[in-house]
C-alpha cells in the first residue's frame, strides 16, 4: 500500500516536517521526483536541518528511505547531506537506497541552467539553478546518465561524451565560466556514491508492498509547479502531482490509497510566474516576516499572499487529494482579518477554474473575509482547544474543497501538529 504526501501550492508548504511526523506510521519513505531544488526543513531535537535529496524519513531508525527513479540526483549535494545527517548520529548507509534508474545531475547541467536563465533576461523562470531542467531534458532527450551507469567501467567515457555535447550548447549561450572545481567535487562524490546501496527500485518497492509494508511517497515542489498542470512555463521540470508516483517509483495506480495534500493557511511562491493572490503591501510583508518566508534552498524572499481556493481546488482535482494537512496556521495568529480567494474575476466574469495561461490574463481575485482569531495557538495540542474563529476559517475551506482538513500544523517543531 502506498500513500502520497505532496504540496498543493507552489512548494514550501512544510512537506518535510509533515513527512517526518508521519514517518513512524510507514516502513518506507520514497522520493519520486524533483532533485536538490527541493528544501525540506525538519527540526530534530530542536535543531534545524534542511534536506534536499535524502527523503525526510531518514531520522527514523527503522524507516527505509528510497530515492526513486523519477528523481534527478546531484551526487555532490547527496554527499554533503549524508555527512550532515551523520552529524546527527544517523548512518545513511544503513537505510538509504537509490534506484539505479535515477538520472544524474552533471556539473554541466548546472552550468546550462545558469546559461539558460541568463539568456531569458526578464523572462527568466527564477530557477534554483541546481541543474534540474537540463537534467530532465537529457532524460527525455535520451542522453542522460543514470546511477546504474556509475557501476559501468565506461562511466568516464560516457561522461566525457555528454560533457562535449553540453560544451557545444554552453558555447552557443556564450557561457564561459570555469566549472573545473564543480567537476572535481563531482568525481569525488561519484566515488562516494558507489559505496551506497544502489538497487533496482521498482522490484525493491513492489516486493516490499507485496509483503505488506507501507510506503509514503514524498513529493517535492508543489502541484502548481507541475510541468503539465502548473503555471507553465514558470514551473519545474517534473510531474509533482500524484501521477508522478507511478512513473517515479514504478508502482501501479491501484496501489495508491491516500493522497495527503499539504497547504499553508495562506500562500507563498518563490521565483517568477503568476500568483493571483499575491500581496504587494504591508500585509504581504507581515506574512513574510512572521512566517519567516525565505527559501530553504536559495534563501530568496518568498512572495506571500492569501490562500487561493481556486488553485487549491484545481490541485485537489488533479491529485485526487483525500486529506489535507494545513500548515503554518500559527502565522495568522495576529491578523485581525483574513481573506480567502473564492473566485477569479477575469474580464468582468467570475471564474472558479484555473485558466490555461494564468500569466496571460488579468486576474481580479474575489475574497471572502474572515475574522482573525487573535490568539497564540502554537501551544495548543487538541482540536477542541482551537479558537472558534479558526474553526470557522477551516470549516469554510473544508466545505469549499470537499476534502477534509485532517491535521493542523501550528509551529515548525515535530510535536506541533493537531489531529482534527
Ligand atoms: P517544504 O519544502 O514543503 O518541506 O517546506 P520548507 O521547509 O521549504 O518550508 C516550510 C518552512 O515552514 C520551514 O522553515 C518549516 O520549519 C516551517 N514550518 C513548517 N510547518 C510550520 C508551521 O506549522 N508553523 C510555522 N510557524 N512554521 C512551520
Ligand atoms: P520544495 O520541495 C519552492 C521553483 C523555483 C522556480 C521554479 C523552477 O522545497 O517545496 P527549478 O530549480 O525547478 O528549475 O525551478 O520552481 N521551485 C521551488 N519553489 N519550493 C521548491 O521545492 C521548489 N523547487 C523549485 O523557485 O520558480
Ligand atoms: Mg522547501
Amino acid at each position: 500500500m502506498v500513500d502520497v504526501l505532496l504540496g498543493l501550492q507552489w512548494g514550501d508548504e512544510g512537506k518535510g516536517k509533515i513527512v517526518d511526523f508521519f514517518a513512524p506510521q510507514y516502513d518506507i519513505i520514497a522520493r519520486f521526483q524533483g532533485g536538490p531544488n527541493a528544501g525540506h526543513t525538519l527540526y530534530i531535537k530542536g535543531e534545524k536541518i534542511v534536506l534536499h535529496q535524502i527523503p525526510s524519513g531518514i531520522f527514523h531508525e527503522n524507516t527505509v528511505n528510497l530515492i526513486g527513479n523519477g528523481v534527478v540526483l546531484d551526487a555532490v549535494t547527496l554527499k554533503k547531506e549524508y555527512d550532515k545527517v551523520a552529524a546527527f548520529g544517523v548512518d545513511g548507509k544503513k537505510n538509504l537506497f537509490i534506484s539505479e534508474r535515477t538520472h544524474l545531475i552533471l556539473p554541466t547541467h548546472r552550468a546550462l541552467d545558469k546559461a539558460s536563465e541568463l539568456s531569458k533576461g526578464n523572462e527568466k523562470i527564477g530557477s534554483t539553478l541546481k541543474g534540474i531542467g537540463p537534467a530532465y531534458m537529457d532524460k527525455t532527450g535520451r542522453n542522460g546518465l543514470r546511477v546504474g551507469d556509475l557501476l559501468d567501467k565506461n562511466f568516464t567515457t560516457q561522461y566525457i561524451k555528454l560533457r562535449l555535447k553540453h560544451q557545444r550548447l554552453l558555447d552557443s549561450f556564450g557561457f564561459n565560466e570555469d566549472i573545473s572545481e564543480w567537476e572535481e567535487e563531482f568525481f569525488e562524490a561519484i566515488e562516494f556514491m558507489r559505496s551506497l546501496k544502489i538497487v533496482n527500485g521498482e522490484y525493491f518497492i513492489n516486493e516490499k508492498i507485496a509483503s505488506g509494508k507501507k510506503v509514503l511517497a514524498e513529493g517535492a515542489q508543489g502541484s502548481m509547479l507541475d510541468v503539465d498542470f502548473g503555471t507553465f512555463p514558470f514551473v519545474t521540470s517534473s510531474n509533482t502531482i500524484s501521477a508522478g508516483v507511478c512513473t517515479g517509483l514504478g508502482v501501479a495506480p491501484q496501489k495508491i490509497k491516500d493522497v495527503i495534500g499539504v497547504s499553508k493557511a495562506y500562500c507563498t511562491r518563490v521565483g517568477s510566474g503568476p500568483f493571483p493572490t499575491e500581496l504587494h503591501d504591508e500585509t504581504g510583508e507581515r506574512l513574510r516576516k512572521i512566517g519567516n518566508e525565505f527559501g530553504a534552498t536559495t534563501g530568496r524572499p518568498r512572495r506571500c499572499g492569501w490562500i487561493d481556493l481556486v488553485a487549491l481546488n484545481f490541485a485537489c482535482m488533479v491529485n485526487g487529494v483525500t486529506k489535507i494537512v494545513m500548515t503554518k496556521s500559527d502565522v495568522l495568529d495576529a491578523f485581525e482579518e483574513l481573506s480567502v480567494c473564492t473566485s477569479y474575476g477575469i474580464e468582468g466574469k467570475e471564474e472558479k477554474s484555473v485558466p490555461y495561461q494564468l500569466n496571460k490574463v488579468n486576474i481580479d481575485p474575489t475574497y471572502k473575509k474572515f475574522n482573525g482569531w487573535m490568539t497564540d495557538i502554537s501551544k495548543i495540542k487538541q482540536h477542541a482547544d482551537l479558537p472558534a474563529a479558526m474553526k470557522v476559517y477551516i470549516d469554510f475551506i473544508n466545505q469549499y474543497l470537499g476534502v477534509p482538513v485532517t491535521h493542523i500544523s501550528n509551529g515548525p517543531e515535530r510535536d506541533q501538529l493537531i489531529t482534527v
